[in-house]
């Protein structure tokens, strides 16, 4: 049987180790393999992890050092029960990495070889994660443990006395289901996406933290297949919302509840002081429309206070965060052009501008939705024309800013620079970017996973003016 929730304790993965540095960049290897997680007490799930631990290791990188990651895929030569063949392509998502090194979908390493990757980190402190995107089959590989968190820091993040150390605390979310001999039961909806009755707090069923009484920041990263959560605390008290996808906001937002898509990340501050010492504060999630619930998919992990000693340092979270945050100080009027993405379904296929990326693949990779030319300021309109289905948007190698969701202003939770944007039912979102990172072909899709692998993804093109 499952365990109940808040019966299993809190943990965080691993941070990982460079293998050896230079003056410029440090070098680490991860090796992908199977491993056995206990997710159920007693039980072992048969899973796959970065260096075999699930969700994989954290990276913790100051900006200005760059990372050369050696990936090494030694999964087995098909997956215990799909058979597929798992090859993979590790996407770091919140990385303005060159094109080659960005985890293109099409760019897939096969078991028993291994592929090196290098990440610049000179963009501003924020919450990223890195993750399997192989060519039809990132939902299971994702599934089987393939994630896992990279957070950048920068001088201006690490002297604002926002909770850092021991109160900066990874939240990945995830969801999954298993059979009753403790394997993964991997059931797709048709194609809707992976709905699981267990929900996962880095890699633990519904875990309690115990926390002193005072401020913790949470980075939570939605790593889930496809479902989306509505975040609130048991007692109705209000959390600060201090960074969104790409870095801190330039001021909290303070919200009682809010919607977290996958792949988003948003970094929250909670403040246990005024509670006592044995109180149970409980983290709950609504369910968005057009998710899939069960009896325990409303409740995601306890926060059991105590009376344990503190350090008081950084308990703060002040008005103004990142006032110059580029992204955010991006004017409208800048733009040149405006495109539309519209998300749809045509011919039983999840489309983009009724694109898939097999259309991509059959024009030899030179169909793009869309060509900017390199310090170019867009708008994008993403439209969700799909009818009944929710799609986290999302482009990778740049950042944007929200100018309107469905003709009113940002929700207060995403007022800060993304890179994934939620379209729920009948959404459409303007989001303005400045393609200043350099030039190269990059990914846009939807990141319910089932839907990226059915094949709601398609690239656009970062070219030279004179092109
Ligand atoms: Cu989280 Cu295309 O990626
Ligand atoms: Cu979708």
């Amino acid at each position: 049987a499952l365990p109940a929730p808040f019966t299993t304790g809190f943990a965080v993965p691993p941070i990982i180790r460079p293998v050896r540095s230079d003056a410029t960049t440090d070098y680490y290897r991860v090796s992908m393999e199977r491993t056995s997680a206990e997710i159920v007490p007693g039980l072992r799930t048969e899973m796959w992890g970065y260096n075999g631990v699930v969700p994989g290791p954290t990276f913790v990188v100051p900006q200005g050092r760059k990372v050369m990651v050696r990936h090494v895929n030694n999964l087995p030569p098909a997956h215990p029960v799909l058979r597929y063949a798992p090859w993979t392509s590790v996407h770091l998502h919140g990385s303005a990495s060159l094109p080659q090194y960005d985890g293109y979908a099409s760019d897939i390493t096969n078991p028993g070889q291994y592929k090196d990757y290098r990440y610049p980190n000179y963009q501003p402190a924020r919450t990223l994660w890195y993750h399997d995107h192989g060519l039809h089959h990132t939902a299971e590989n994702v599934f089987m443990g393939l994630a896992g968190m990279y957070t950048m820091t920068d001088p201006l993040e690490r002297s604002l006395p926002i909770p850092h150390g021991e109160y900066d605390v990874p939240l990945i979310v995830s969801d999954t289901m298993l059979n009753s001999d403790g394997s993964l039961l991997f059931t797709t909806n048709d194609e809707s996406g992976f709905y699981g009755d267990v929900i996962l707090v880095n890699g633990r069923p519904w875990p309690a933290m115990r926390v002193a009484r005072r401020k913790y920041r949470f980075r939570i990263l939605n790593a889930s297949i496809s479902r989306s959560y509505n975040w609130s605390l048991s007692t109705g008290d209000r959390m600060a919302v201090i960074a969104t996808d790409a870095g801190l906001m330039t001021g909290p937002q303070y919200v009682s509840n809010f919607r977290h898509g996958v792949a988003e990340r948003y970094e929250v501050v909670i403040d246990f002081a005024k509670y006592r010492a044995g109180q149970r504060v409980v983290l709950r999630s609504g369910s968005p429309k057009n998710n899939i619930g069960f009896t325990h998919t409303n409740k995601v992990m306890a926060f059991d206070v105590t009376d344990d000693g503190f350090d008081n340092a950084d308990n703060d979270v002040p008005s103004s965060l990142n006032p110059l945050q580029p992204t955010m100080a991006l004017a409208e009027s800048a733009a040149v052009a405006t495109r539309r993405l519209d998300f749809g379904r045509s011919n039983g296929r999840w489309t983009i501008n009724g694109t898939t990326w097999d259309d991509v693949v059959r024009s030899r990779f030179t169909k793009v939705l869309a060509a900017p030319k390199i310090d170019d300021v867009e708008i994008w309109e993403l439209r969700n024309l799909s009818g009944g289905w929710n799609h986290p948007a999302h482009i990778h190698f740049i950042d944007f800013r929200i100018l309107s969701r469905n003709g009113r202003p940002a929700l207060p939770h995403e007022r800060g620079a993304k890179d994934v944007v939620y379209l729920g039912e009948n959404e459409s979102v303007r989001v303005l970017i400045k393609f200043d990172q350099g030039r190269g072909k990059y990914m846009i899709h939807c990141h319910n996973l089932v839907h990226e692998d059915h094949d709601m993804m398609a690239q656009f093109e970062i070219r030279d003016p004179d092109v």
